[in-house]
């Protein structure tokens, strides 16, 4: 499906967001979209507001393991201003020693885990990037050169964002297999999980353990009960290393696609483009009218990247 060039919302910066990839995945949507999008993993759920944005998803439902994050979710869709107003004040009292702001709205958040504190750190910390220690405390250290998105800039992210979902939207706090096995026929659940680099460490909010093993098994299930999903998955790692392919015993179609040119790669003055894994479900691609198809409407790469080369 061709999309129309429409700017998407950001809610807030996060890491592994996937924004870049969501002119793939939408192409995968069936024909007249879904019903229901489903993102066990949602972190800042840009395949969702993409879907509604291109309104190919009727309703989506948004769940992650982490409790803060979808609290934030719930207020970005049902108060955006309390919210709105809770990170204005935060912006501008952090001025004149914003590192010791962070360092104390850090120590709060731990102890209360409220959603408004963690919309500020994800805004202020390095590369966005969640990370907590092993005893559950967010631990992410401030990004001296950013003091966060201004309040107005925010602002109108955030109330897109909350318009694309208000009246569409559900969100639960829970791990990600009830939501994938038990999704309905005509659903279409999208599985983002975390980096293999970072997911096999045993965290008890961010990772979860999430191994490989169990996630193939539940992702058995999930085909045993005919579920339409896509999984991406990490094919090619910053540091050039291939990641573990998921069993091919599943009996998932696997194409790679190129996601944009590597952060990590620029900084270092080189030019490289990010591919990644999309797995597909077989009641997905029977849905899609089979593997051929796929092909089809994974090609031709959305035009702004007709003329990046792959360097191997
Ligand atoms: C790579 S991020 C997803 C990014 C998302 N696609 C986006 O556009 O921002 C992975 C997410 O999985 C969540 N997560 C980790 N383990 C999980 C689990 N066992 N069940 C559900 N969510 C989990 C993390 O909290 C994180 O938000």
């Amino acid at each position: 499906m061709p999309l129309a060039a429409v700017t998407v919302p950001q809610a807030f910066p996060y890491q592994g967001s996937k924004r870049a990839l969501a002119g793939h995945i939408l192409s995968l949507f069936p024909d007249g979209g879904v019903p229901r999008l489903i993102e066990p993993f949602a972190g800042s759920a840009a395949i969702s507001l993409a879907a509604r944005r291109h309104a190919v998803a009727g309703a989506v439902h948004l769940t992650d393991v982490n409790a803060p994050l979808i609290a934030l979710w719930n207020l970005i869709i049902h108060d955006p201003s309390t919210l709105l107003a809770a990170y204005a004040r935060m912006w501008h009292e952090q001025h004149p020693d914003p590192r010791a702001y962070y360092l104390a709205a850090r120590d709060e958040f731990n102890a209360t885990h409220r959603p408004e504190l963690l919309l500020y750190l994800l805004c202020r910390c390095v590369k966005a990037a969640v990370r907590y220690s092993r005893t559950g405390d967010f631990n992410q250290a401030p990004d001296h050169r950013r003091l966060g998105a201004r309040p107005p800039h925010l602002a109108a992210r955030i109330t897109a964002a909350s318009h694309l979902l208000r009246g569409a939207a559900t969100t639960a706090t829970q791990s990600y297999a009830d939501p994938l096995v038990n999704a309905d026929a005509d659903d279409l659940v999208y599985l983002d999980p975390p980096y293999q680099g970072t997911s096999d460490v045993p965290d008890p909010r961010y990772l979860t353990g999430l191994r490989r093993e169990a996630f193939a098994d539940t992702l058995q299930a999930a085909v045993d009960n005919k579920v339409s999903f896509i999984v991406s998955y990490d094919a090619v790692r910053e540091d050039n290393k291939y990641g573990q392919a998921l069993p091919d015993e599943l009996g998932l179609t696997h194409r790679h696609v190129v996601a944009g040119v590597s952060t990590q790669a620029t900084l270092q003055g080189r030019r490289r483009l990010t591919v990644e894994s999309l797995y597909l479900s077989p009641a997905l691609v029977r849905r899609l009218g089979g593997e051929p198809e796929i092909d089809r409407l994974l090609s031709p790469l959305p035009r702004q990247r007709q003329n990046d080369t792959i360097p191997w």
